[in-house]
C-alpha cells in the first residue's frame, strides 16, 4: 500500500476532531440532566420516618387498633398513605406494635374477632390465625408471623416507623 492511502485529509481531521469534542461536550451537558430525571428511581428505599400514633397511657395488655398516616414518596409522587397497627403492652411492660396485614395474601387481621379463638388475631379471608405475639398458628394459611413496627416512646407518645418481618424490627 502506498503512504498516500493512509493520509488523513484536512477535512477528515476536522470532522473527527469536531465530532469527538462535540460528543464529549454533549455528554457533559446531558449526564446531569439524565441523572436529575431518574434520580428518585435510583435512590434506595429509605426507612419510614417515625410518626406519633398514640399516647403510651392509652395502651393496655389488650391489643388496640390505631390508624395513622404516613408521608410516602414513590419516585416523583408524594402522598399521604393510611396505615394501621395493633399496639399493646406485653406482661413486662414492653410496647408491641404489629402490622395488621396478613402474611398469607394481605387481608387485614383483627384481634379476637373469631369466637373460637378469643385471644388470637384472626384473618377472615381464609381463616388465618396468629398468636397475640404475632406468631402464625401452625396449620392455618399464614406461613410467617405478622410484621412488627419499629417504634420508640418519647415524651409519653408512641412513635412508629417501618413494619418489618419479626426479628428485624
Ligand atoms: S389472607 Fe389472611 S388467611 Fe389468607
Amino acid at each position: 500500500m502506498s503512504e498516500k492511502n493512509h493520509r488523513v485529509s484536512r477535512r477528515q481531521f476536522l470532522n473527527y476532531t469536531l465530532t469527538g469534542v462535540g460528543g464529549f461536550m454533549a455528554a457533559g451537558m446531558l449526564m446531569p440532566m439524565v441523572r436529575f430525571a431518574i434520580d428518585p428511581v435510583l435512590k434506595a428505599g429509605a426507612d419510614q420516618d417515625m410518626v406519633a400514633v398514640c399516647d403510651e397511657s392509652e395502651l393496655t395488655t389488650e391489643p388496640q387498633r390505631f390508624d395513622f398516616k404516613i408521608d410516602q414518596v414513590d419516585a416523583w409522587y408524594e402522598s399521604e398513605e393510611p396505615r394501621s397497627a395493633w399496639i399493646f403492652k406485653s406482661e413486662n411492660g414492653d410496647v408491641i406494635a404489629l402490622s395488621p396485614v396478613c402474611k398469607h395474601l394481605g387481608c387485614t387481621v383483627n384481634w379476637a374477632s373469631d369466637e373460637a379463638n378469643p385471644n388470637r388475631f384472626f384473618c377472615p379471608c381464609h381463616y388465618g390465625l396468629y398468636e397475640k405475639n404475632g406468631d402464625n398458628v401452625p396449620n392455618t394459611p399464614p406461613l410467617a408471623p405478622l410484621d412488627v413496627y419499629e417504634h420508640k416512646v418519647e415524651d409519653g407518645k408512641v412513635y412508629l416507623g417501618s413494619a418489618k418481618p419479626k426479628g428485624e424490627a
